[in-house]
């Protein structure tokens, strides 16, 4: 299929819809280390939502919320609690991208519209992936304002965790669908299964999963798909499933180029980690062969390691960021693998099942 039809250039933000945005907002500056550039709401004309645009790095994230019961955001917030409700990609032609992903059969949210503001003009268009999750497909080229019409600069700088761009994210689907959503990635977006993972390499003593990672045609974006796979006990999938009310994004992961400075920043700040056992480490060294980083200040920090043909990368998940033990984020530092830390799997997954347990999820 010829990608040219469809250059997704880059992702444009990420948009969270929560319950508070001004709380949301303040969580993700104070812990994470964003610094917020714009608002939106009823001071700036925006009468239904307020939102904040956050970013650190390449990564924009703004998170939203509705300001009536009757907004429709509202019933989706009611359903799938705080969460990621759109990943954004900009375009050069948004008409041009929309009626071939039409073409192609994507499902529409909503066809291309203008949004103007004295700053100029952009024009957007949504289609649909995943459970409630959008993408929408924006172009930017006639606009000169700090983010999109409507939204005013207010600025709340932040010192920074290190962290640079978003490395992938990944989506939980329904058992039996993950193969259906990855061939409509592929058909409607021209991605390709960049690598994938069965019940096999994704199991514990308990539970199972398996994953498929799609990849945008210069292997920039990528987006594993999970589906959750019999085992003895529940799977975290269904565990997200049950809790998110369908398919959802399960976790943003963002990369750095210092894990042990991003994860000493994000610890002081009161972010929580999953963590591994003391006996993960003993064997660690052995296994990965020659890492630069501090191998103590890694053991200190909970921080994981993994290696392929190609190099090594650091990894270490936060617990879920809201109550329902849904969306988290993953901090990775990558030293010439590209991979996903496939040989750190089991270790993770026996930790997320401590955490489902205590739940009574398990
Ligand atoms: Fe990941």
């Amino acid at each position: 299929m010829p990608d040219e039809c469809l250059p997704l250039k880059a992702i444009h933000h990420v948009e969270l819809l929560v319950g508070n945005a001004k709380q949301a907002a303040y969580f993700y500056r104070h812990a994470f280390g964003f610094s917020q550039l714009a608002y939106a709401g009823p001071e700036t004309g925006i009468r239904e939502q307020a939102s904040y645009v956050l970013y650190q790095g390449s990564i924009r994230l703004v998170v939203s919320t509705p300001l009536t019961p009757q907004d429709p955001m509202a019933d989706h917030l009611r359903r799938h609690g705080d969460g990621v409700l759109d990943i954004a990609f900009l375009v050069d032609d948004v008409d041009a991208c929309f009626a071939e992903a039409v073409r192609r059969g994507a499902n529409v949210a909503l066809a291309p519209y203008d949004r103007v503001d004295k700053f100029g003009r952009i024009r957007r268009a949504k289609i649909r992936a995943y459970g409630d999750t959008l993408h929408s497909l924006i172009s930017t080229v006639d606009y000169n304002g700090p983010f999109l019409p409507g939204y005013q600069v207010r600025r709340r700088p932040s010192p920074g965790a290190g962290l640079e761009r978003i490395d992938h994210i990944v989506g939980n689907v329904e058992d039996g669908r993950m193969n259906d959503w990855g061939t409509y990635y592929n058909k409607v977006l021209g991605f390709h299964q960049f690598m994938s993972f069965d019940d096999k390499d994704i199991s514990t003593d308990f539970s199972a999963l398996r994953s498929q990672v799609m990849a945008a045609p210069n292997d920039m974006i990528k987006f594993p798909i999970n589906e959750p796979a019999p085992g003895k006990r529940k799977s975290q999938i269904q565990e997200y499933l049950d809790s998110n009310g369908g398919a959802g994004v399960q976790h943003v992961a963002v990369a750095t180029r210092d894990i042990i400075h991003t994860v000493s920043v994000l610890r002081d700040n009161g972010v929580e980690f999953l963590m591994v056992p003391g006996s993960y480490y003993e064997k660690l060294w052995e296994r990965v062969g020659d890492v630069h980083e501090d191998h103590q200040a890694i053991r200190d920090l909970g921080i994981l390691v993994d290696r392929d043909e190609k190099g090594y990368l650091l990894q270490i998940f936060t617990k879920p960021l809201e109550d329902r033990p849904t969306l988290f984020f993953e901090i990775i530092q990558r030293q010439g693998s590209d991979a996903f830390g496939k040989g750190n799997f089991k270790a993770l997954f026996e930790a997320i099942e401590r955490e489902q347990a205590a739940r009574g999820n398990l």
